[in-house]
């Protein structure tokens, strides 16, 4: 409406027939808009513009309390995030809306968002996942893992959910999403579930979506998992579980996913801060979707279970163009790992790590071939999957055990790796802390500590120096 009084103000004589068209067709626009807004929301419209100094990112924004919200940790919340998610997807072709959650403790049971969505976490927001799994709906397995990952036939869908959709904002003033993971995690360890348990945050098949400025904590099982998505923005985000007895509580899984950054976050979880995957055995070699076109950096990351930046061990349907960089992995069991198994099929390829600190690690660099969980007996063991075309730029740091363990075998060899500018002060032992087996590749310049002897020698210039005797030789020790 504000566009027909500004135009008041003119000579009405000087507007042309053109002008008066566009400005009658303004007017019958926005007055289809407001109709439609009161059709939907009745008396409500007014009342709306009391969401506070939050940032607004959508023509329209509402607060959980205008659907029944109550933030005392103790209400059930479910149907006012049902009901505001269902509002806004009729925005969806006008812009989408926000959802403002504000300061308080939010209980819901899993729920589900839609596309032209932002849910904008106020400061001091919680929500609460509810810890009873007869709150959680059990979904079919994802299709390229054909089992749940812990156990066959269904598994629990995620706290926060979506499919198809595309254009989601989850963002705010550091507000938290709690899966309140630990009865989970008792349950598992006492084998009293039935099912695999769910993610934080699961989207599936979705594209445009971005994930900031929030807190993700105590998930049940992964944190967030984006599953075959494209264009995938993760940034600015902290990510916590306990880092003992919180078992598969990864930070952030891209799952054959393409164009995804995540850059920006501080992960300590009780399993791999950041695992890269795209299918398990068979089945991931059915389904045929790669995760490619990744970039991870500034990172700060503690992972004392497994990794800071993991590939696989779930990788069947191929990972390549990955960049790694900028990343500071501290007080861990292993910095970076590569997992596979025969039975995986698929690739890992083209993958570059640049400018890595590890501090106070045990391992710094793993390539692991014989990672054997399978979905179930029927997986091909002649499946066996590529690794090559791997290049480590930059590493650095001080207090580790073993600072390089490329355990490739007769089966699955690793190709084509490169070191370039690498010194990592090492606590334990001198000899036998670059191990290797069957892996092929060269290294540039002079690295502390000395490379094994798989690997060709080049100087600064690309001269060869030292050609390698064997690939294959063996000296891999897992006793420290
Ligand atoms: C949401 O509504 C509640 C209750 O009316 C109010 O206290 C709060 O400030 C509002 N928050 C936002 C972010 O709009
Ligand atoms: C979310 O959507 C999926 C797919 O349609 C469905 O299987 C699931 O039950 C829904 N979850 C909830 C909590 O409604
Ligand atoms: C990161 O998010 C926090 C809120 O969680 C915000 O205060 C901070 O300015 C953000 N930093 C950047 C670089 O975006
Ligand atoms: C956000 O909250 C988490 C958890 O309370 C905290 O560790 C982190 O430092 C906060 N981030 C910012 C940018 O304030
Ligand atoms: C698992 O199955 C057993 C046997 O059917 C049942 O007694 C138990 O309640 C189930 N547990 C859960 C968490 O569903
Ligand atoms: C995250 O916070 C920073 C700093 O306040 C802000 O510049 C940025 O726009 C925020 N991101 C989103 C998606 O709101
Ligand atoms: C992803 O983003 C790129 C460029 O940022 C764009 O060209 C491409 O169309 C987007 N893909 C999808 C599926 O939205
Ligand atoms: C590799 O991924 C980056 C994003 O990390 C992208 O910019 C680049 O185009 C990709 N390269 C190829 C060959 O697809
Ligand atoms: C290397 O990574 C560290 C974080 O681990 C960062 O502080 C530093 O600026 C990076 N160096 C370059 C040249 O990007
Ligand atoms: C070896 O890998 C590097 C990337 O690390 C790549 O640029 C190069 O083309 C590869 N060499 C061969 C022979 O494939
Ligand atoms: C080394 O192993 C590779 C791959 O298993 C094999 O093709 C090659 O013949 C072996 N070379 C030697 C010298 O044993």
């Amino acid at each position: 409406m504000v566009e027909s009084f500004t135009f008041g103000r003119f000579n009405h004589q000087k507007l042309d027939f053109k002008l008066w068209i566009a400005i009658l067709w303004i007017v019958g626009v926005g007055t289809v808009f407001l109709w439609q807004r009161y059709a939907i929301d009745g008396f409500r419209i007014f009342g709306r513009t009391s969401v506070g100094p939050l940032p607004q990112m959508r023509p329209v924004a509402f607060n959980l309390t205008d659907f029944g919200g109550v933030g005392d940790g103790v209400t059930l919340n479910t149907e006012a995030f049902e009901r505001a998610i269902a509002a806004i997807t009729k925005y969806a072709n006008r812009g989408g809306g926000q959802l403002n959650v504000p300061a308080g403790r939010w209980l819901t049971a899993p729920f589900n968002l839609t596309s032209h969505l932002t849910l904008f976490l106020a400061e001091d927001a919680v929500i609460l996942g509810i810890q009873d799994e007869k709150y959680w709906p059990l979904m079919p397995p994802v299709p390229s893992y054909g089992n749940g990952r812990e156990h066959p036939g269904p598994r629990y869908g995620s706290l926060i959910h979506g499919q198809h959709l595309q254009d989601v904002v989850i963002t705010g003033h550091n507000g938290t999403i709690n899966g309140q993971g630990q009865t989970w995690w008792v349950k598992f360890r006492r084998k009293l579930l039935n099912h695999t348990r769910g993610p934080l945050v699961q989207i599936m098949w979705s594209k445009d979506i971005h994930i900031s400025n929030i807190t993700l904590r105590d998930s049940p099982f992964w944190t967030l998992h984006p599953f075959d998505c494209q264009n995938v923005t993760i940034k600015n985000v902290t990510i916590l579980a306990p880092i003992f007895e919180a078992p598969n509580t990864d930070g952030i899984d891209p799952d054959s996913c393409e164009n995804v950054v995540i850059e920006d976050s501080y992960i300590s979880v009780g399993d791999d801060a950041i695992a890269i995957k795209s299918g398990w055995d068979q089945y991931g070699i059915k389904y045929g979707r790669p995760s490619r076109n990744i970039l991870i950096r500034n990172l700060v990351v503690r992972s004392m279970v497994s990794a800071g930046v993991s590939i696989g061990s779930e990788m069947s349907g191929g990972v390549s163009n990955v960049t790694v960089e900028n990343i500071y992995v501290w007080n861990s069991r292993r910095a970076i790992r590569i997992k596979t198994s025969p039975g995986r099929g698929g690739y890992v390829r083209d993958i570059n790590y640049r400018n890595l600190t590890f501090d106070d690690v045990r391992v710094g660099i793993v390539v692991k071939t014989d990672y054997n969980e399978h979905p179930d007996g029927e997986y091909d063991p002649k499946a066996l999957p590529i690794l090559q075309d791997i290049s480590f730029t930059g590493i650095h740091g001080q207090g580790v055990r073993v600072p390089v363990r490329m355990h490739g075998s007769d089966e699955i060899p690793v190709r084509n790796v490169t070191f370039r500018d690498m010194s990592v002060g090492i606590t334990y032992k001198k000899k036998h802390i670059f191990q290797c087996a069957f892996v092929e590749g060269r290294v540039i310049g002079t690295i502390f500590p000395a490379p094994c002897e798989n690997l060709d020698l080049f100087d600064e210039h690309g001269q060869l120096v030292k050609k390698s005797v064997s690939h294959n030789m063996t000296d891999i020790d897992y006793d420290f």
